[in-house]
């Protein structure tokens, strides 16, 4: 990560707070506050390491581990019985499905997992094996060897740690494994699931538990009876120091989190020396720990916790992190942006007519638009005009459309301005766009917007001055959370990825990247904009049915959408119809069933 002292003014000049993240309705604070207490009270330590997160990311972290206690709480209530208590936990199961969809939840926990959801982006749909897997818990369990435990623990607990690994990549900072320290990784969960069976031994034993695998227990025996009968015995004993010791090495993966973001690698490294730590209170207790969960000193938390609070701090001051705008779904649409009181940035101006932007369904809103502005020449010609005059009118279409996406909710907006290819063009021609895109970026309507601006394209042929208004609205709007604009100028499909694949060969050259074992996500986080979300809606104008040469890599698997139109004629209206259209479409991403419009394609591996 390259400090950028820009990143730190900024972020100093406009806090980014939980707070501002959330806005203003009492019932969401109020079901934040609550997840954010769950958290501390079932699971401290998990409430330190979230505390080490970016503070927009830590609503979100409190949201999803307050849902995973809840559920375990449910599996757990000792006074029903285990078809009682599963059936709690199913129905908590599918009265989330039914949140997810309708966009809020009467229940407080669901309430803020539903939001950290639509607002995050994060496909829960993943969790659904595990809390199915936490169902079936209430019936008991048995290992036979550890190959059965392991999965136990990958059906479990990996979904949970993925959504916060997605949280993490949807926030910009990606914790992304390369492919050969997966396992690694794998290996890291199985070793915090140890460790909790390990610290809540005598609390499972009460309640005839006993989480470990046969094989294991019949390595030394006599201490499976012993453990039963809560008798501390020599067996016992040296049962719980091999587990410790085995799972004392596989949270210990020091090669996991190289190459990783330095924020994201200080919360996994730390989570390991809490554990570490965690160990060796089991170790230390003996006997007692058939009595109460053993918990590390205060003096050595703190000895691991002050190093790594400052760690933490200081990456994440030197990284812009995307930050989502306010939610506005089928239930807030028309609600006043909560976001407002916190920022000087004022509204778009309303549509002339008064039009007001339809209600989408949260689960079916895009998440990105990008657009081909076609036919400004065309327009112009139609009317008898210089070409200029069409591009002059284009400008104020785009705005119309950043009007419109605010208005809306959208959260990422893509503009075709300026392709690699336009330079074929006359060379007046050329400067007028360039020169009203300058103009633009000086002085254009966006400016006072809560629009994050953002470029891509290559430097080489565009004025210096261009440039340099580009980066300086990219510095001066970066920690705004309504909508991120990205304008494509001197932009080409193909460049991008040759650019990228250059960025990875330099990435091997360096050793940071095994080529052979290369996969998409390699790719993606060495793409000039790492965080761009896939387009979901590619609309182009112009009566062209044609991508030409547009986001290739993200645009895969969007929904194609042409219109007619010239580009200048078009207005917010034109944006909303379009959304609408998406709202319609049914996605399948090459599996056999639908998906819904928002959630991402299937990963690692995307079917043809
Ligand atoms: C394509 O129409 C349009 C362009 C190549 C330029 C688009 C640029 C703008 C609308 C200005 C953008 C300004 C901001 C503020 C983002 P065309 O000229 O190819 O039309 P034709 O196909 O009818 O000839």
């Amino acid at each position: 990560m390259t400090p950028d002292l820009d990143a730190v003014h900024q972020a100093r000049r406009r806090r980014l707070t939980a707070r501002s993240l959330i806005g203003g309705d009492p019932a969401l604070r109020a079901a934040y506050r609550l997840c954010r207490r769950t958290t501390r009270r079932h699971d401290p330590a998990i409430y330190v390491l979230i505390q080490l997160m970016p503070t927009v990311l830590r609503p979100a972290g409190w949201a999803l581990w307050a849902a995973a206690s809840v559920l375990d709480d449910l599996a757990d209530q000792q006074d029903a019985e285990p078809a009682d208590r599963a059936a709690r936990v199913e129905a908590w199961a599918e009265a989330l499905q039914g949140d997810l969809a309708a966009g809020t939840s009467r229940d407080p926990v669901r309430h803020a997992l539903v939001d950290t959801a639509l607002r995050w982006r994060l496909d829960l749909s993943g969790l659904r094996g595990a809390m199915s897997s936490t169902r079936d818990d209430t019936h008991g369990r048995h290992f036979a060897d550890w190959a059965a435990w392991r999965s136990w623990c990958s059906e479990e607990v990996l979904p949970w740690a993925d959504q916060v690994r997605h949280l993490f990549e949807q926030a910009g900072a990606p914790m992304a494994l390369r492919l050969d320290r997966q396992e690694d990784y794998a290996r890291f969960v199985d070793g915090a699931q140890l460790t909790d069976v390990l610290t809540d031994l005598g609390s499972d034993l009460v309640q005839g538990r006993l989480l470990l695998p046969q094989e294991a227990l019949d390595a030394y025996p006599g201490a499976e009876d012993d453990l039963r009968l809560r008798r501390w015995s020599p067996a016992a004993a040296a049962l719980i120091g091999a587990m410790t010791d085995l799972a004392r090495q596989w949270v210990t993966r020091p090669a996991m989190t190289r190459g990783m973001h330095p924020g994201a690698a200080t919360v996994l490294d730390t989570s390991a020396c809490l554990m570490r730590a965690q160990l060796g209170a089991v170790d230390a207790a003996g006997p007692a720990l058939l009595k109460r969960s053993p918990r590390p000193s205060l003096v050595t938390r703190a000895r691991i916790l002050a190093p790594a609070r400052i760690r933490s701090r200081l990456a994440w001051s030197l990284t812009s992190l995307t930050v989502p705008g306010p939610r506005r779904s089928a239930v807030t649409a028309s609600a006043p942006d909560p976001a407002a009181e916190d920022t000087a940035l004022g509204p778009p101006p309303p549509h002339p007519d008064g039009a007001r932007p339809p209600r989408i369904a949260a689960d079916r809103m895009p998440s990105h638009v990008a657009v081909v502005m076609d036919g400004n020449g065309r327009w112009a010609r139609q009317r008898g005009l210089p070409r200029s005059e069409g591009h002059r009118v284009g400008a104020a279409a785009a705005h119309e459309m950043v009007y419109g996406a605010l208005e809306i909710g959208l959260r990422h907006l893509t503009l075709y301005a300026f392709s690699t290819e336009n330079w074929k063009r006359d060379t007046g021609e050329t400067s007028t766009i360039l020169e009203a895109i300058r103009r633009d970026l000086d002085e254009g309507p966006i400016r006072d917007l809560d629009v994050r601006q953002r470029w891509s394209g290559r430097p080489d042929h565009l004025p210096e001055e261009l440039v340099q208004a580009l980066q300086r609205e990219e510095r001066r709007t970066r920690a705004r959370t309504g909508l991120t604009l990205t304008v494509c100028i001197n932009y080409g499909g193909r460049d991008e990825i040759a650019r990228t694949a250059a960025a990875l060969a330099e990435a091997a050259r360096a050793g940071d990247v095994i080529p052979r074992l290369i996969g998409e996500d390699d790719f993606a986080r060495h793409l000039p904009h790492p965080d761009m979300p896939d387009v979901d809606l590619l609309w182009r104008t112009g009566n062209e049915q044609r991508t030409s040469n547009f986001l290739p890599w993200h645009a895969t698997y969007a929904e194609l959408y042409f219109t007619p139109g010239y580009w200048p004629d078009v207005d917010r209206r034109d944006l909303w119809q379009a959304i609408t259209e998406y709202s319609r479409r049914q996605r399948r991403h090459g599996a056999a069933t639908l998906i819904s419009p928002r959630q991402p394609p299937p990963a690692p591996s995307r079917p043809i």
